[in-house]
């Protein structure tokens, strides 16, 4: 079980962390094609992009789209290392990164086209996140996030457990679609995020960096019991990765 209270365990959850390319599953083709579901968004639009992590998909963004990007997130080195990407990238004029907690974001009401969140609005609750973030939809603006669901009934009581201890709210594409449609969205559309996306810039990484910490933390016993908490997220993935993944939805107010 994850202990942020534990101040050494939040220290190396982000010596994992910090370091990988991603902060949850995802790829360039799938923010993409997500982008492609929002229609006659003006010419140069105002995006948010709500718990950015390290950047890619924000960095994505910027190449797919001629927006303003304005990318919040509330643990400053994501935010130094994309600012640090969109400089070597020449797009540091329409990134800017912020610090700032989503829930109680700094933002006027209706002053964004297109709001983006990758693997993030699961902080706010799936519906909480849907209503929350589109006050700050102009009308007719889109909302496009990515959200855990569950892709097959009656899971194994193994992965039931790992769920019910990280995401109890986790459910299923269904459950999903009502809540957009109880918010008072309109669905663009909706897609399975492909296993490649879990495997490629998060789990592969991961466990690189998994090895890494072990080898540096050998001696400290403290460190060493952490670490079947990380291991076993990735094992969970390999054997159970039919039964859940991140559904993109991309929805307009
Ligand atoms: C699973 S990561 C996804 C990061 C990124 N969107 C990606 O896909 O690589 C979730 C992100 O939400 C951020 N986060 C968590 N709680 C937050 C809050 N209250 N306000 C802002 N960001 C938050 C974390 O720091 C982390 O970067």
């Amino acid at each position: 079980m994850m202990d942020f209270e534990n101040k050494k365990f939040r220290k190396i959850f982000f010596e994992i962390y910090e370091h990988l390319p991603r902060g949850g599953p995802g790829d360039a083709a799938s923010t993409r094609k997500a982008y492609a579901l929002t229609k006659g968004l003006p010419g140069h639009p105002k995006i948010l992009d709500v718990g950015c992590g390290p950047g890619r998909q924000t960095m994505d963004l910027a190449r797919i789209s001629p927006g303003e990007i304005v990318a919040v997130d509330n643990h400053p080195p994501f935010l130094e290392r994309l600012k640090a990407a969109a400089r070597r990238a020449g797009l540091h004029e329409r990134i800017r990164a912020e610090e700032a907690d989503m829930f109680h974001l700094p933002f006027e009401q209706e002053a964004f086209d297109l709001i983006w969140s990758e693997g993030a609005v699961y902080n706010l609750g799936f519906e909480n996140g849907l209503r929350v973030l589109g006050t700050f939809l102009k009308p007719g603006g889109y909302l496009a996030v990515s959200e855990a669901v569950w892709l097959k009934k009656d899971p194994p009581e193994e992965l039931k457990a790992h769920w019910e201890a990280e995401y109890p709210a986790i459910t299923d594409i269904p459950e999903n679609l009502a809540m957009i449609d109880k918010c008072g969205y309109v669905l663009m559309g909706n897609f399975t995020l492909p296993k490649s996306s879990w495997r490629d810039d998060f789990y592969t990484p991961m466990a690189a960096r998994i090895a890494e910490v072990k080898k540096r933390y050998q001696h400290d016993q403290e460190v060493m019991e952490m670490m079947p908490y990380f291991q076993n997220e990735i094992e969970i993935y390999k054997k159970y990765s039919d039964y859940f993944s991140y559904e993109f939805f991309v929805m307009r107010k």
